[in-house]
């Protein structure tokens, strides 16, 4: 057998990989040099029914790839030609997106729009060349409020060609997920996004809900929504397809069967952070330590923003470094309402401190440095534009008295008006969000840059494939170069959004 030419055996990955990888399955194929040859190297990948234990005593029934929750981690190469076979083993049809890169159209995964849905014992052979470098992810995007929910969803991590300008001596992969089992007290919803992880409610009404002014506890910590005919009223009025989420996972599991990461003084850590949730957005701390963001959803930063918490929207990813310099055992944890409860924390123990107990973990954000994407100084690693610029708005709306009816320009997917524009062009979205959530809006097959973001511009835009639009008439702009020719998708990355109509197809000619 070809060295190059390996399998995805069932379940046996998780024999190589270390406490290093956390729990993230490595290939292990550093041995494979960069580009050195196209021969596809094939994985397979299989969809299938499990039982998945949470944590002890929380078992569901659960979907996973190749046995695991989240699935095997693919590591390629930038430019390397991938090949993954699906076979789909469930009772009902799947698909795969690459979330993320820039695949071929026929290769986007996209039920109805990019190819038909894979039946049951079928397979499917996806084929594409991995690029951009960066984290990136894969899921299921066939009835995504169920498979996606249910734990098909797994990272890939595409290195990069040219060395990275960010120092670190090793690295560990982390999807944060939330899953509704019915069996515990549901989580407050994090309707209000990003920025309500940073204490606001969004849009123009940011600053009016601190954290701490002692209104998070009148509304539930559920921002302005619970008293405006959000989620509050739908709750009061019936609205139960809305699934409770009650347990939090980070790489599938829940503390305390969480992993514990183990590190030495001095150790430089880079984490790659994925929320592959359908509806929380997560705030990500390290106690006793900062935490220096080098990435957003993949592209590098010029250079590392330190902060002490970042939030991250539903399929938002980020790479943070972080620097042992701080002996002892800390929490790694979510600082949202309810979520450390949930389950949503690990520890991280420096070498000879086995025995230290750990503080408990801070929920509170007063006085904290948080992410936000004014911060950092994107790179410029979009494709040249060669057309004119093509303008477009799109109104975001619904979720009025907790229906589950959610549009762009008032209108539910797939009666959206398609965007149209010529290979090549820039393509400059202007979103308003008209609705009391937030929504983390996706483009798929092109990354765009974040030019503004509810008012605010930003002189060196972040490149990102998802935008957090902040609620109660929160905006951005964002502007990709539409290299990518085809029939996209452009959508709430929260599914029960998304399957409510909040979708616009993007056709590149
Ligand atoms: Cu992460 Cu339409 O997808
Ligand atoms: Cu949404």
């Amino acid at each position: 057998m070809n060295r190059r030419d390996f399998l995805l055996a069932l379940g046996g990955l998780g024999a190589g990989a270390t406490a290093a990888s956390a729990g993230a399955a490595l290939l292990g194929r550093r041995d494979v040099a960069a580009g050195a040859d196209r021969a596809a190297p094939t994985i397979r990948l299989e969809a299938r029914e499990v039982t998945w234990e949470l944590a002890p005593g929380r078992t569901v029934k659960a979907m996973a790839y190749n046995g695991r929750i989240p699935g095997p981690e693919i590591r390629v190469h930038e430019g390397e030609r991938v090949r993954v076979v699906l076979a789909n083993s469930l009772s009902e049809p799947t698909t795969i997106h690459w979330h993320g890169v820039d695949v071929p159209n026929a290769m986007d995964g996209v039920p109805g729009v990019t190819q038909r849905p894979v039946a049951p014992g079928a397979t499917f052979a996806y084929e594409f060349d991995a690029r951009p470098a960066g984290t990136r992810w894969y899921h299921t995007h066939f009835d995504e409020q169920r498979q996606m929910d249910l734990g098909l969803a797994a990272p890939l991590i595409i290195e990069p060609a040219e060395k990275e300008p960010v120092g670190y001596d090793r690295e560990v992969t982390l999807v944060l997920d939330d899953w509704a089992t019915g069996m515990g007290k549901p989580v407050p919803p994090t309707d209000a996004g990003t920025a309500g992880g940073r204490g606001k409610a969004g849009g123009m009404m940011s600053g009016m809900m601190r954290r701490d002014s002692g209104m998070d506890g009148m509304m539930g910590g559920r921002g302005m929504g619970g008293m405006m005919g959000g989620r509050g009223m739908g709750g009061m009025m019936g609205r139960d397809s809305e699934p409770a989420h009650d347990v939090m996972t980070i790489n599938g599991k829940a503390y305390p069967a969480t992993e514990p990461l183990r590190v030495k003084k001095g150790e430089r850590v880079r984490l790659r952070i994925l929320n592959a949730s359908a509806e929380h957005t997560h705030v990500l701390r390290l106690a006793g330590h900062r935490l220096t963001v080098t990435h957003t959803d993949g592209n590098p930063l010029d250079a590392g923003v330190e902060v002490d918490a970042v939030p991250i929207a539903p399929a938002e990813r980020y790479d943070v470094v972080v620097t042992a310099n701080h002996p002892g055992a800390w929490f790694l944890h979510c600082t949202q309402p309810g979520h450390v409860e949930a389950g949503e924390r690990m520890l991280m123990v420096y070498e000879g401190h086995a025995r230290a107990t750990p503080p408990a973990p801070e929920r509170g954000i007063t006085g904290l440095t948080l992410w936000e994407y004014g911060m950092g100084r994107g790179r410029a690693v979009l494709p040249v534009a060669t057309g004119d610029t093509r303008n477009v708005v799109l109104t975001l709306g619904g979720g009025m008295m907790g229906s589950e009816v959610w549009t762009i320009n008032g209108k539910q997917y797939p009666d959206t008006e398609p965007i149209r524009c010529r290979k090549g062009d820039p393509l400059r979205i202007t979103l308003r969000n008209n609705s009391m959530e937030a929504h983390p809006m996706h483009l798929h097959g092109q990354s765009f840059r974040v030019l503004s973001a509810s008012g605010v511009r930003y002189e060196h835009p972040l490149v990102k494939d998802v935008v957090d639009v902040e609620a109660h008439m929160g905006s951005a702009v964002v502007e990709a170069v539409a290299h990518n020719p085809g029939d996209w998708l452009f959508h709430c990355h929260k599914p029960m959004h998304m399957m409510g109509g909040m979708i616009a197809l993007v056709k590149v000619g």
